[in-house]
């Protein structure tokens, strides 16, 4: 009774198996292994039925031992080929992931740089547009200032001198921090040191920054990364680290970039704040997208520590 029962177990579970084999075939785009597990599984099949007559039937009728041999063999033979084949599956699953991680890696890089180039155009067009105009407001109130003016008119003049001279700053701040004009002009190094100079101005931390670049210039894309990186690592030192120091090395040698990054704050968990601002995961995913490495290092109170490299042969336009 219970064979009976484990047969009439066994027969309907390989059908649900044939099923779902017949419906793998068509997922996998008609893979020749799900066909001969199909097939496998359906003389499986065939042979506990043919196993269940025998036990539920006549006690003399026998069916033919060729039916089982023939049924056997088959099944051996559609298993064995099968899983060669199955193997073409698992090599199509590792380069569609190959393909979907260079895709997804093209569409940053192609977000970064239109952002870049936005950044540019918005610059360009404040620093070209609107300052040769507050320029020659500037000259017109200085003309006027030479005129004997009243001393009520003149505190008006002088005032408006003032602020002009404000908004002209600003705007050549503003448009710097958009796209950085000495990064276009003299390189990485230089517009890092200038970085440094802006951002410690006034305050106690010291910055120690090393370099072996000289008139070096790297590809735009590799360039801008890279500085909008220190930048944001620099940026989170003076705003949340409490630090009193910061090494920054930056070296090229055979090709490849290193970065290392030290500041001796308050430390954190990078694991725990990954989701907390865009400035980690974009140091991250702007260094991936020059198929480079990125290691961030700290725990609260140790500090944090920062290597990167990247090897500029990996890109498509790399030393220029
Ligand atoms: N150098 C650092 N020292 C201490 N904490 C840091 C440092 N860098 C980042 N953090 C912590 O990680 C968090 C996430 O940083 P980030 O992704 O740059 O976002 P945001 O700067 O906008 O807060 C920060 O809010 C801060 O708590
Ligand atoms: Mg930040």
């Amino acid at each position: 009774m219970v064979l009976k029962i484990l047969l009439l177990l066994s027969i309907i579970l390989q059908l649900i198996a044939v099923l779902t084999a017949i419906k793998l075939t068509k997922i996998t785009k008609f893979n020749f292994s799900w066909m001969l597990f199909t097939i496998a599984l359906t003389s499986m099949a065939f042979m506990r039925c043919g196993e269940y007559l025998q036990l539920v039937g006549d006690k003399n009728m026998k069916l033919p031992t060729d039916f089982f041999v023939w049924l056997g063999a088959t099944t051996s033979v559609c298993f064995a080929v099968g899983v060669f084949f199955v193997k073409k599956i698992f090599n199509n699953i590792t380069i569609s992931n190959h393909i979907k991680a260079q895709t997804e890696k093209r569409i940053l890089s192609a977000i970064l740089s239109t952002e870049e180039k936005e950044r540019w155009r918005f610059s360009k067009e404040l620093h070209d547009g609107l300052g040769p105009l507050l320029s020659s407001t500037k000259m017109s109130l200085t003309a006027l200032k030479k005129d004997e003016l009243s001393q009520y008119n003149n505190d008006i003049v002088n005032n408006t001198l003032y602020v002009l001279e404000e908004a002209i700053r600003s705007l050549r701040e503003v448009s710097n921090n958009l796209s950085p004009h000495t990064l276009t002009d003299f390189g990485l190094a230089r517009a890092t040191q200038n970085f440094i100079n802006r951002s410690t101005k006034g305050s106690d931390i010291e910055i120690k920054f090393s370099t072996n670049l000289k008139k070096e210039r790297f590809d735009t894309e590799v360039e801008v990364i890279l500085y909008r990186v220190i930048c944001e690592l620099i940026n989170n030192s003076l705003k949340h680290a409490q630090c009193s120091n910061i090494t920054l090395k930056l070296f090229y040698e055979n090709s490849i970039i290193f970065i290392n990054y030290k500041d001796d704050g308050k430390g954190f968990n990078p694991q725990a704040v990954m989701d907390v601002g865009m400035g980690l995961s974009n140091i991250n995913s702007r260094i991936s997208s020059l198929k480079g490495q990125c290691e961030i290092v700290s725990s609260p109170d140790n500090g944090m520590y920062t290597n990167i490299t990247v090897d500029i042969s990996n890109n498509e336009r790399g030393k220029i």
